[in-house]
C-alpha cells in the first residue's frame, strides 16, 4: 500500500528572482516561481513529496515521456485578495481530472493528500508571488510524466508529479479569431480528447500553425468523422449566443471537460440566462451569422478565462461577430462574474472557492 503520510519536505531558495519580474508586463508561461513541487512514483507507490528551488532537472534519454508521451498536466489558478487572503478556485475538480487523465493514459493516480499538501505548501511559499488585483493571477500547472529509463512501448512503472507556477495576466491579449477545422481533427471518438494528455496540444501545434498563417490565433475543432459539429478550442471550450440564448457542446470522451465551462453553464443558470448543452452544428452558426442572430462567440479557459472571438471562417467563407465588444455582451459579464468569485468579491454561493490558510 501507499504510505501517503510523508510530510512534504522543503528546501527554500537561497535567493528569490521575483525583483527581476515585470508584473505589469507578463508573457503567458515565461516566468517560474522561485519553487516547484515534486513528487516521484517508484516501487509502486508516490513517495519523497518535496518543495525544492525552481531549477532544471535531468532525465535519462530513453525515460519513456520522451519516446510515448506518458504526461498528463493541470490548469489551475490562485488569487489573492486585496487582505492577501490566497483562493484556488474549485481545486478539487482539478486534482480528479488530473487522476482521470493519468488513468487514461496508464498512469498511477496521484494521491489527494500530496496534491492539497504540496499545492498549498508551495502558493505559501511563494505567495509573494500572487498578485491582488483582478487580472491578476498565478497560473499553476500540475504534470506528471513517465521517468522509468526504458523504451519498450509499454506504461512505465516510475513517474515523476510536478507543480511549477507562473504569474500570469491574460493569455489572449485580444479577441480570437478562429478557423473552423475541416481537415485536420484534435480527437476521435474512445481516444484521449477528454484527457489532458500533453499529446492533444502537441497535435494541434501544425493545423494551427497553418490557420495562423492565414491570420487566425486558434483552431475551432470538429468532430473526426463528419465535420459537421463545433466542439472545442483547444486552449478553450467554445460557447455561441444565438439570441439571448448559449449554447455550447457537450462533453464526450473527444471534449475536455472544461472547470471554466462547467462554471459558466451554473452562471448562466444563475443569471435566468439559457445555456443549452447540446451538439451544435457548423450550419447552424454559420446560418446564425447570415440572419443576424449570432450574437456572440467566446472560449472559456482557465489561461484564456473567457476570452472573445471575433470573426470564424469556414471553408473559405469569413464572418465577423459584431455583438462580441458590445457594452453588454454576454462574454463580458460572464467574466467580470466569475473573476468576482475567483477573487473573493462576491457572494461564492456554490462553495467554489478554496482558502489556502
Ligand atoms: C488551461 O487553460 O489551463 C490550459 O490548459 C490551456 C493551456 C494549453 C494554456
Amino acid at each position: 500500500m501507499a504510505n501517503y503520510t510523508d510530510k512534504v519536505s522543503i528546501e527554500t531558495a537561497e535567493t528569490s528572482k521575483i525583483s527581476t519580474v515585470d508584473f505589469s508586463n507578463l508573457d503567458f508561461g515565461r516566468v517560474f516561481t522561485d519553487h516547484m513541487f515534486v513528487c516521484d512514483y517508484k516501487d509502486g507507490k508516490w513517495q519523497d513529496p518535496q518543495i525544492m528551488p525552481y531549477q532544471a532537472m535531468t532525465f535519462d534519454p530513453s525515460a519513456r515521456v520522451f519516446h510515448y508521451g506518458q504526461a498528463v498536466f493541470e490548469g489551475m489558478k490562485a488569487y489573492k485578495d486585496k487582505d492577501g487572503k490566497i483562493f484556488l478556485f474549485r481545486p478539487k475538480q482539478n486534482f480528479d481530472r488530473i487522476n482521470k487523465s493519468s488513468e487514461r493514459l496508464a498512469m498511477p493516480a496521484f494521491p489527494e493528500n500530496y496534491f492539497f499538501e504540496g499545492l498549498e505548501a508551495l502558493l505559501k511559499l511563494d505567495s509573494e508571488w500572487i498578485k491582488p488585483g483582478v487580472g491578476n493571477s498565478l497560473y499553476l500547472r500540475p504534470f506528471v510524466i513517465a521517468t522509468e529509463p526504458a523504451i519498450s512501448a509499454s506504461p512505465a512503472n516510475m513517474y515523476r508529479f510536478m507543480i511549477i507556477c507562473s504569474p500570469a495576466q491574460s493569455y489572449y491579449n485580444s479577441a480570437v479569431r478562429v478557423l473552423i477545422a475541416d481537415h485536420y481533427s484534435r480527437s476521435a471518438n474512445g481516444g484521449v480528447g477528454a484527457a489532458k494528455a500533453a499529446g492533444n496540444y502537441a497535435a494541434q501545434f501544425y493545423p494551427t500553425s497553418l490557420a495562423q498563417e492565414k491570420g487566425f490565433q486558434q483552431v475551432v475543432w470538429t468532430d473526426a468523422d463528419t465535420h459537421t459539429f463545433l466542439e472545442e478550442a483547444g486552449t478553450m471550450n467554445v460557447f455561441f449566443r444565438v439570441n439571448d440564448k448559449l449554447i455550447t457542446a457537450p462533453t464526450s470522451d473527444r471534449i475536455l471537460d472544461g472547470i471554466t465551462r462547467k462554471s459558466i453553464i451554473q452562471i448562466a443558470e444563475d443569471l435566468g440566462i439559457t445555456c443549452e448543452v447540446r451538439q451544435v452544428t457548423v450550419e447552424e452558426i454559420k446560418n446564425a451569422a447570415k440572419d443576424g442572430s449570432l450574437k456572440e462567440v467566446f472560449g472559456a479557459g482557465t489561461a484564456a478565462v473567457i476570452s472573445p472571438i471575433s470573426a470564424f471562417e469556414h471553408q473559405g467563407e469569413l464572418f465577423e461577430i459584431s455583438g462580441t465588444d458590445a457594452e453588454d455582451a454576454y462574454n463580458k459579464l460572464f467574466k467580470k462574474t466569475l473573476l468576482n468569485i475567483q477573487h473573493n468579491l462576491s457572494e461564492d454561493k456554490h462553495g467554489w472557492r478554496h482558502e489556502v490558510k
